[in-house]
């Protein structure tokens, strides 16, 4: 059996609302079963709209009790509920009050979309379309309105009503309820409506702002959870004192509220003045957080508070912008986590995460521009495009006209802009105006999908001390763009002399000197840059700082090995390592397919060397430099991927790296044991960074007992974690051990006991889907949790590639079984977790015919989600 196809939403299909809502007045009757909302909308036609539009309010699954127009209750005959939920009002004045009261039920809610009930507490989750589940409303984001809200519920089980805003009177109510009334005098879209009601306990703080106005903040969490929100409050008051210094913007209400809650499909979630967080981003203790997971509070904690500015004042005019708040917004989360602690190690990470996941996503089926043409399902394009990329794109821009006048054009944006909902044009706008400079060609940057790939070509001429590099790009087809044009291409770079020192770098026609990094800007396909003055033959130093996000390729191996050494550039140096071990990797994996024995390069155990010579300077830098490229890198790098070779070269060459290199190894592991009190600074976590690195290699090569005994002296989640994940791939009897002392110990936190579960999705074990069975029919396995199943299900399929791939195909068997059992649950998380599947066209014809097998499997379910089969049907084109 067939449903309808699912309706594409086009960007070129744009109206403006018919209707414009100036003031919303709730009032919520708080019950798990049957919740009442009242809603009084202020209506009026939109003088921008034909004049005889009709008045339709978006809906699903909202039971009306009965609508009323200026006080007049409608008949039936005057408003319908149409097939898709929706309300329309026949005959519809030009302006009128309009009052709806519809009945919910929040404790049935498992796709935590709209108003939903977790652990008996009360959550809601608008963006993108959950306000209709909650109430009749134009839930689009251009219709903007100002909100009183009224919540009423039971006292004693629910203490807490939160909404947006400030604070406007509480009192008590019928019966055992009380009431609490919340006004936010900004008017704001729908989605960054918020409500959160229940048993919740408040850590408390203050912040002063620039101009002097108080701010009471709040962390509101379960009882039991106060001790574990310092770090988050702390992230949040820098964040406010960096947005003013940095950014001149100072936060507009009187409080700030955070609440946490652990069912929740995303990280975290702006709403106005009331942020909602996923509990993993607010709670962490030395014992329970690993430093990944501090860095992880501190980045989103800012990206939401970021967004008061870009995204709440300054908010999208429709879902196809939805970058112009996000990728604007991740850029400025990276830009203070870069002045938090080291720039280069952060621009490595992100560059890092842009290559697993934003390249892969422009190579695939899913592939779509940072700004798309289409949708079936908004929910899946909160992509790494969108994001990632999307800040790529900002930054792109920033590097092209300076931070001044980037500055300077995010002044000029806020300022026409606020209260507003606009475009991606105009923040391009701002920045051309503010700086003079036309970036009218960057448009292509936010319509073309797909990776550009950079390629040089060089000639020196000695006799006339010139020096000419000639760059080329282009940018393979995608779904629906099968041909590309040029983009402009800013390429940060700097020219090394044979001892490495820095050459001039003055172009032919420029009369000043110039020397160090300069940017030079690529725009045509072919482009060649004559430099002039040049006394020795060069080695060019191309993206530093990753410049522009493209692949840059074909750069030889001795280049790659002295700028790893030579560079100025902290990102080149790493990058050019990677890149260096990435070719040598690739030729033994090849070898292996062959049959034959992979080899090694002794140059990679010399750089280990090095690295750990001179890792007393910066150790999380030595870190970065000491993990091999991941599988999925170099995946990504072959034209048909072979997953299981992959994994047991990259394995090998650790274990022979671990053998080469033991002594020195096994020194600094020692060296970097920490003394005296826990800390988690910067350079704190750098040493455990680079000690579970060595630990990595001398586990490989065969001391497992090393990884036991950290395990067992663990004070920390970071070394506990990092033993616990080694021994989880090691045949030893520490293995069950450890395993089964760490349930024990944290069965009763749900953070912790996600790791458990993804520690074991991930290991390389012979049994491998046997164990995912298992750990799926687990008591502690909970599908309805996303963080549960993410751990689980999404850490197998996306961090385990030697058994997700295994050539029986059970792997893919596993993964369609799940996203159809979590289909119906949570259509939304399905069709994240079915993404893996949708790669079927970079893998061997018999690995691709077992998965695109399960991809019509799951397209063969009766009732799928939109999301979901949005997803299975373009993967299957
Ligand atoms: N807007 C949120 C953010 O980026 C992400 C989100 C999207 C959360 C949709 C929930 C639902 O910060
Ligand atoms: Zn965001």
């Amino acid at each position: 059996m067939k449903t309808d196809t699912p309706v594409t939403i086009r960007r070129g299909d744009y109206a403006p609302p018919a209707y414009l809502v100036d003031e919303v007045a709730l009032e919520f009757r708080l019950d798990p079963a049957a919740t009442l909302v009242r809603a009084r909308l202020a209506l009026r036609r939109n003088p921008a709209a034909a004049p005889d539009a009709p008045l339709r309010l978006d809906g699903e699954g909202l039971q009306l009790v009965e609508a009323r127009l200026d006080g007049a209750v409608l008949p039936p005959d005057r408003c319908r509920i149409g097939e898709d939920g929706a309300l329309t009002l026949l005959d519809p004045p030009a302006a009128g009050v309009l009052e709806t009261l519809v009945r919910i039920a929040p404790e049935s809610n498992t796709a935590l979309s709209g108003l939903y009930t977790s652990g008996g507490n009360y959550y809601t989750q608008c963006e993108a379309e959950g306000f209709r589940r909650i109430t009749f409303f134009p839930d689009r984001p251009d219709v903007m309105s100002r909100y009183e809200v009224t919540i009423t519920a039971d006292r004693t089980l629910c203490p807490v009503l939160l909404s947006n805003g400030n604070p406007a009177g509480s009192g008590l109510g019928d019966g055992n309820t009380h009431w609490a009334r919340w006004v936010d005098p900004h008017p704001k879209p729908s989605y960054l409506f918020a409500l959160v009601a229940g048993d919740l306990v408040n850590v408390a703080d203050r912040f002063t702002t620039r101009s002097g106005r108080e701010v009471a903040l709040n962390i509101w969490v379960r009882r039991g959870d106060e001790d574990r929100c310092g770090h988050a409050m702390d992230s949040l008051k820098r964040s406010m004192a960096w947005d003013e210094q940095v950014f001149g913007l100072e936060y507009d209400l009187d409080v700030f509220n955070i609440a946490a809650v652990s069912d929740f499909n995303m990280g975290a979630m702006e709403n106005k003045g009331l942020n909602v967080f996923n509990t993993k981003y607010v709670l962490a203790s030395p014992e329970s957080a690993t430093d990944g997971d501090w860095q992880g509070i501190e980045t989103v904690v800012a990206h939401e508070y970021f967004h008061n500015w870009t995204g709440n004042r300054v908010t999208c005019r429709d879902w196809f912008q939805l970058s112009l708040k996000e990728g604007l917004t991740v850029f400025r989360d990276q830009e203070f986590s870069a002045d938090m602690g080291s720039r280069a190690v952060k621009r490595i990470r992100d560059v890092r995460g842009l290559r697993a996941a934003q390249f892969p996503e422009d190579a695939g089926p899913m592939a779509h521009p940072v700004r798309p043409d289409s949708y079936i399902e908004i929910d899946n394009f909160y992509t790494p495009t969108v994001y990632q990329k999307g800040a790529e794109v900002v930054r792109l821009i920033h590097t092209r006209i300076g931070p001044a006048a980037f500055r300077r054009g995010m002044d000029l944006y806020i300022a026409r802009n606020d209260n507003q909902a606009v475009t991606i044009e105009d923040f391009v706008a701002a920045m051309q105006e503010a700086s003079g400079i036309d970036l009218s060609a960057f448009m292509g940057w936010y319509d073309q999908a797909g990776t550009p790939e950079l390629a040089a070509e060089d000639r020196y001429d000695p006799e006339a001390r010139r020096y000419t590099l000639t760059l080329r790009q282009s940018t393979p087809p995608t779904p629906g763009q099968p041909a590309k044009r040029p983009l402009p291409i800013p390429v940060a770079m700097g020219l090394l002399g044979p001892d490495g020192a820095a050459l001039p770098t003055r172009l032919a026609g420029e009369n000043a000197a110039q020397s160090g990094t300069r940017t030079l800007l690529l725009e045509a396909a072919e482009q060649s840059f004559t430099f002039e003055d040049v006394p020795a033959p060069p080695v060019p130093s191309l993206l530093r700082s990753f410049s522009a996000p493209v692949r840059l390729q074909g750069v030889p191996r001795e280049q790659l090995r002295f700028l790893a050494v030579h560079d100025s550039d902290p990102f080149v140096r790493w990058e050019s390592g990677q890149q260096y071990a990435a070719s040598v990797m690739l030729e033994m994996v090849a070898a292996a397919q062959r049959g034959e024995a992979p080899g090694f390069d002794p140059a990679l155990a010399e750089a280990v060397a090095n690295t750990l010579a001179a890792a007393e300077a910066d150790p999380a830098f030595a870190a970065e430099a000491l993990s091999l490229p991941g599988e999925g890198f170099l995946a990504d790098q072959m034209a048909v991927a072979d997953p299981v070779a992959i994994h047991r070269v990259r394995q090998g060459l650790r274990a022979e790296i671990g053998r080469r290199c033991g002594p020195a190894l096994r020194a600094a592991y020692g060296s970097l044991a920490e003394t005296g009190p826990y800390r988690i600074d910067g350079r704190s976590i750098g040493r455990r960074a680079l000690r579970n690195a060595c630990l990595g290699y001398l586990v490989a090569a065969g001391d497992a007992a090393l990884a036991k005994a950290q395990f067992d002296a663990a004070t920390n989640m970071t070394d506990s974690l990092a033993a616990l994940s080694l021994l989880a791939d090691a045949a030893t009897p520490a293995r069950e051990e450890a395993l089964a002392a760490f349930h024990a110990r944290w069965r009763g936190d749900a953070l912790v006991l996600d790791k458990w579960f993804s520690i074991q999705a991930m290991a390389d074990r012979p049994d491998a889907i046997e164990a995912m069975r298992q750990l799926y029919a687990h008591p502690d396995f909970d599908l309805r949790n996303p963080n549960r199943a993410r751990a689980l299900i999404g850490a197998f399929a996306a961090g385990n590639p030697a058994h997700f791939h295994a050539e029986s195909g059970e792997g893919y068997r596993f993964l369609a079984d799940a996203v159809i059992a979590l289909d119906p649950i949570n259509g939304s998380i399905a069709a994240r977790l079915i993404g893996p599947l949708g790669q079927w066209r970079r893998q061997a014809p018999s690995r691709g015919a077992l998965m695109r097998r399960e991809l019509q499997r799951v397209l063969d379910t009766p009732n799928l989600s939109k999301g979901t089969f949005e997803k299975a049907s373009k993967a299957l084109l």
